[in-house]
C-alpha cells in the first residue's frame, strides 16, 4: 500500500487556538510524544514570530529524534532566515514558506498584485531552498484561490526548488467533491507536479476537515497536515486521530497506509489536553470519553453477543486499556509503574517519584483509585507548566454566616515564601484574589468550571480556569506574537479531593503560564515601563 506522509501542526497551528500558548519545556514534550506516535513531520513553531518561539522550535530540532523538523515562514527574507536558524541543527530539517494566493486576500491582506505574489514566491522559495533542501511551500487560502493562478505559482515554486505543495483550505470553505477536484486539477495542471509531493492542509469550520483531507488523499494527495484533537485555528485543523484511524479502518477503500502507532493517540491526546487546557469533548470520535462507550441496552447486549455489532474499531488499538488490577492504598510502586506503562504515560524515574506519591497521597483518601483518577494525577502533577511561582499552601474559612477568608503561601522564583491573605465573595474568590496580592499580575478570570472526575462522595474535582490578559505595563505583556493581538488567553487546570485546592492549582497553573510569556523582547514588565512593540502577525 501506498504511505501517506503525516505532518503534525499541534506546535504551531494547534497552538494559534485561544488559550492553548505552549512555551518550550511543554513544547518539548509534546514533539518527543509526537515521535513516539510515528509522525513524519513535526511543524514545530513560526520563529519569526517570537524569540521564544525560535528557541522553542531550535531546541525541538536538537533534542528530537525521528520526525523531521519543519518551521514555517512568512515570504518575507526575515522569515525565512529564522525559519532555517530554528531548524538547521535536526538530523532533518525543512523550512515552509506561505503566501496567500486568493484574491480576497492579495488585494486586503498583502496588497499586492497576482505578478508580485508570483515574483514574492519565486524568490523566497529559491532563498529558502538555497538554505535547506526540504522546502515546502503554500498559497494560503487556495480553497478560494482561482485554479489557474494556483497552478502557475504552484509551478514556479516547484521550479524553485519547493518539494511539497501543501494545499490550504485557510478557512475550511470547501466541500469535499470541491477540494478532491481542486487536488485532481493541479495534478493535472501543475508545471513539475510529477516531482513534489501534494500535500492537503484542512480547516474545520464546517466540521468537513477530515473529510476533505480524505478527499484530497483520494485524488492524490500524499501528506496530510493534521493536529492532536484537531486544535487549531478557530474551529480547528483536520484531527490526526480520525484522519489516521479513518485511513486504517477504511483501507479496504482507501488502499494507503501510515507509519502511525495508533497504540500512542490517547496518550498524545492527554498530554496535549493536559498542556493547553483545552478539553476534549465527550463524544469527539477516536479520543472522547465516550468514543468507546456504550450506553443503550439494544447495544450492549450486540457488544456482548458479538464486538463488531457495534464496533467498528478496537479501543485497544488506539491505546485505550482496561485495567484489570484494581490500585489502593496497599499497591505499590511496580504496581502503579505498571498501570502507569499500560496507559501509556512514558515518565522518568523523577516524574514517576512525584505521581506515586500523588496516588499515595489520594489512595489513603479513596478505596479505589481508577483510571481516571491516574489520568488527573499526571495530568496535575506532571503536564503541569514550568512554575515561576509554586502553590505551596492554602488554607480557607468559610460559611453561610461568615466572611470567605483565605491565606496562601506561595514560594517566589528564588524559593522566598510569600504569605498573603483576602477575603472574597466565597472561598475560591478570596484564595484568587490572594494569589493576586502577591503576584500582581492583572487578569479576568473568564471561565471557571469543576468536574468530577469520577463517582462517588469522595471523588477528586478537576478545575479548568482561563484567563485573559491586555498587553501593556501591568501585565509585563507584549503584543500576542501568534495573533497579533493586545489580547492573552491561558488556561490552567488541577485536580484534587478538595476542590479549592483544585481551583487554587489551577489558578496557578494559568498565572505561571502568564508569567513565563512575560520577558519576550517587546515585552514589558511592571518594573520598566517600557512601550510594548508589536512582534508581527501570526499565519
Ligand atoms: O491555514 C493555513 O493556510 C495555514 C498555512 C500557513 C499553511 O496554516
Ligand atoms: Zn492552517
Amino acid at each position: 500500500m501506498e504511505q501517506v506522509i503525516i505532518f503534525d501542526t499541534t506546535l504551531r497551528d494547534g497552538e494559534q487556538s485561544p488559550g492553548a500558548t505552549m512555551h518550550t519545556h511543554e513544547k518539548l514534550q509534546i514533539a518527543k510524544q509526537l515521535a513516539r506516535l510515528g509522525v513524519d513531520v513535526i511543524e514545530a513553531g513560526f520563529p519569526a514570530s517570537s524569540p521564544g518561539d525560535l528557541e522553542a522550535v531550535q531546541r525541538i530540532a536538537r533534542e528530537t529524534e525521528g520526525p523531521v523538523i519543519c518551521g514555517l515562514a512568512r515570504c518575507v527574507r526575515g522569515d525565512v532566515e529564522a525559519a532555517w536558524k530554528a531548524i538547521q541543527d535536526a538530523a532533518r530539517g525543512r523550512i515552509h514558506v506561505f503566501i496567500a494566493t486568493s484574491d480576497v486576500h492579495m488585494q486586503h491582506k498583502l496588497r499586492m498584485s497576482r505578478e508580485q505574489v508570483l515574483e514574492t514566491t519565486r524568490a523566497m522559495v529559491a532563498l529558502a531552498r538555497s538554505l535547506c533542501e526540504d522546502v515546502e511551500f503554500s498559497p494560503e487560502d487556495a480553497g478560494r484561490s482561482d485554479p489557474e493562478f494556483l497552478y502557475e505559482v504552484l509551478g514556479a515554486a516547484i521550479a524553485e526548488g519547493a518539494t511539497t505543495l501543501n494545499i490550504p483550505d485557510t478557512v475550511g470553505y470547501t466541500l469535499p467533491w470541491e477540494f478532491g477536484a481542486l487536488i485532481q486539477g493541479i495534478r493535472e495542471n501543475t508545471p513539475g507536479i510529477e516531482q513534489a509531493i501534494i500535500s492537503v492542509h484542512c480547516h474545520n469550520d464546517l466540521g468537513l476537515a477530515v473529510a476533505n483531507s480524505l478527499a484530497g488523499v483520494t485524488a492524490g494527495a500524499r501528506q496530510v497536515e493534521c493536529t492532536i484533537n484537531g486544535l487549531g485555528e478557530r474551529a480547528g485543523n483536520a484531527a490526526l486521530e480520525e484522519v489516521v484511524m479513518a485511513l486504517y479502518t477504511r483501507r479496504d477503500a482507501l488502499g494507503l497506509e501510515t507509519g502511525i502507532n495508533a497504540r500512542e493517540i490517547t496518550p498524545a491526546s492527554r498530554m496535549v489536553s493536559s498542556y493547553t487546557g483545552l478539553l476534549v469533548q465527550a463524544n469527539k470520535a477516536i479520543v472522547g470519553a465516550n468514543a468507546f462507550a456504550h450506553e443503550a441496552g439494544i447495544h450492549q447486549d450486540g457488544i456482548l453477543k458479538h464486538r463488531q455489532t457495534y464496533e467498528i474499531m478496537d479501543a485497544e488499538t488506539v491505546g485505550l486499556t482496561a485495567s484489570t488490577l484494581v490500585l489502593g492504598k496497599h499497591s505499590g510502586r511496580h504496581a502503579f509503574s505498571d498501570r502507569m506503562d499500560q496507559m501509556g504515560y512514558h515518565l522518568d524515574g523523577e516524574q514517576l517519584n512525584r505521581a506515586f506519591a500523588r496516588f499515595k497521597d489520594l489512595a489513603d483518601k479513596k478505596k479505589v483509585v481508577s483510571d481516571a483518577d491516574l489520568m488527573a494525577i499526571v495530568s496535575d502533577e506532571i503536564y503541569q507548566p514550568q512554575e515561576v511561582y509554586h502553590l505551596d499552601h492554602l488554607q480557607v474559612s468559610c460559611g453561610d454566616h461568615s466572611i470567605a477568608t483565605a491565606t496562601v503561601r506561595l514560594r517566589g522564583p528564588d524559593g522566598q515564601a510569600l504569605v498573603d491573605s483576602a477575603h472574597g465573595t466565597g472561598p475560591v474568590d478570596a484564595v484568587y484574589k490572594a494569589i493576586n496580592r502577591i503576584i500582581g499580575a492583572p487578569n479576568r478570570l473568564t471561565e471557571f468550571s469543576v468536574v468530577s472526575v469520577t463517582e462517588g462522595i469522595d471523588a477528586q474535582g478537576q478545575v479548568t480556569v482561563r484567563i485573559e490578559a491586555e498587553a501593556g505595563a501591568d501585565s509585563g505583556l507584549a503584543v500576542n506574537p501568534q495573533t497579533g493581538e493586545r489580547r492573552w488567553v491561558f488556561t490552567g487546570h488541577g485536580a484534587s479531593t478538595d476542590i479549592i485546592v483544585a481551583s487554587g492549582r489551577a489558578y496557578m497553573a494559568a498565572l505561571n503560564k502568564m508569567l513565563a510569556s512575560r520577558g519576550q523582547p517587546g515585552s514589558e514588565t511592571a518594573a520598566d515601563r517600557q512601550p510594548a512593540e508589536a512582534a508581527g502577525p501570526g499565519a
